[in-house]
């Protein structure tokens, strides 16, 4: 009688516990750990492989996940090709002939099918290489939560709703928010331009100040925010950062303290890679990130 209270007891305890936490968050650091443990090391090497070809790709990578969870949640939803029954989102406007690094992902991607198919999501592969991007770049290092599944669906009409760099820091806030992020975030990831390209066009009302030099810059530190503070932000975005003061102050911070960046990044990029995900039995583990099953 008394074993089988203490029992209930620990089952009970067993449940408090360890399970809540884990129905709450959904996520889960050791996801892969029994079923694919080579994810991780796959994941960095073509990474790195890639970067090795071209120091660019670690910054497109991170964009990749950026455009992912910003549309339909974090679900591989920007990776779906256009088919005669699914408009994809590569065609939106903030996308085309903009987005890249749809080659590593499916590189990474046949590679995890060979070690452990049908395990690892095209949506986790894109949270992991980000991270490994940045990593890569000498730039902060977060641990990155798995378990995310893949959507069937993608909205083209959404991503067409992705921020603009021609929008006021009021309208990009709104966006940012409706999402579960902060004025903050806005601030704090936006220092993602730190590295990378942009188009001629979409930063040519500021190339006068900027003084042409928009070249790539693989090294993920804390220039934008100096940049910015000395009024020469890429963006037209970016350089408006200042001119709101509700985000102003961080930017003046990042720009001083580069550490203080970098922890503050880590942890709103793990914030934006929870948006909208699917867990548990929700969506597919798709075969080809491309297609849904
Ligand atoms: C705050 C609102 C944002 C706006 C308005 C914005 C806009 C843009 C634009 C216009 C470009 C250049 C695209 C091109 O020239 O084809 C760009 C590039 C980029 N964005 Fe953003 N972005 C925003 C937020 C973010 C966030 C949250 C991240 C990631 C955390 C991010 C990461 C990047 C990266 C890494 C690039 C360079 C990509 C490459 O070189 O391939 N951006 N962004
Ligand atoms: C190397 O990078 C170029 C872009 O600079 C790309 O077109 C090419 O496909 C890449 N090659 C490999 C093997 O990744
Ligand atoms: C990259 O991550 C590894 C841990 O996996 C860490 O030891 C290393 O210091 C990181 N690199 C940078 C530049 O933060
Ligand atoms: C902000 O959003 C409103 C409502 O969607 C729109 O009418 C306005 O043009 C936007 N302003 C800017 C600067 O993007
Ligand atoms: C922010 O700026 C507006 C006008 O630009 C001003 O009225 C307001 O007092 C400022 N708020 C803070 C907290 O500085
Ligand atoms: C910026 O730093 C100052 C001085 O440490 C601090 O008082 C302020 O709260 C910081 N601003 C933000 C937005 O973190």
């Amino acid at each position: 009688m008394e074993c089988s209270s203490n029992r209930h007891a620990f089952v009970f305890l067993f449940w408090l516990v360890f399970l809540s936490p884990l129905v709450c968050s959904q996520l889960y650091y050791n996801f892969y750990d029994t079923t694919c443990p080579s994810m991780t090391r796959i994941v960095r090497y073509n990474v790195f492989s890639a970067m090795a070809n071209e120091t660019r790709i670690a910054a497109s990578l991170l964009r990749l996940h950026f455009h992912d969870c910003f549309v339909n949640g974090c679900d591989g939803s920007v990776l779906l090709d256009d088919t005669s029954t699914l408009k994809g989102e590569k065609n939106a406007l903030p996308n085309r002939n903009s987005i890249r690094g749809f080659e590593v992902i499916d590189k990474i991607k046949s590679d995890l099918e060979v070690a452990c198919p049908s395990t690892v999501s095209c949506a986790d592969i894109l949270a992991l290489a980000a991270r490994e991007a940045v990593n890569l770049s000498r730039g902060p290092f977060w641990p990155v939560p798995l378990g995310r599944r893949d959507g069937t669906t993608a909205s083209e009409s959404e991503a067409n709703n992705l921020p603009s760099p021609f929008e006021s820091i009021e309208n990009i806030t709104a966006k940012f928010i409706s999402k579960g992020l902060e004025v903050k975030d806005v601030a704090v990831l936006s220092g993602a331009h730190t590295f990378g390209f942009a188009q001629c066009f979409t930063f040519k009302p500021r190339l006068f100040n900027f003084g042409g030099s928009g070249q790539s810059d693989p090294s993920l530190d804390t220039s934008l925010h100096k940049n910015i503070v000395n009024n020469a932000g890429l963006l037209q975005s970016d350089q408006a950062l200042l001119g709101d003061n509700r985000t102003a102050s961080f930017v003046n911070n990042y720009s001083k303290w580069p550490l203080l960046f970098f922890r503050d990044f880590a942890v709103s990029v793990e914030k934006m890679g929870r948006i909208g995900v699917l867990t548990g039995q929700q969506g597919q583990i798709r075969k080809n990130c491309r297609v849904v099953n």
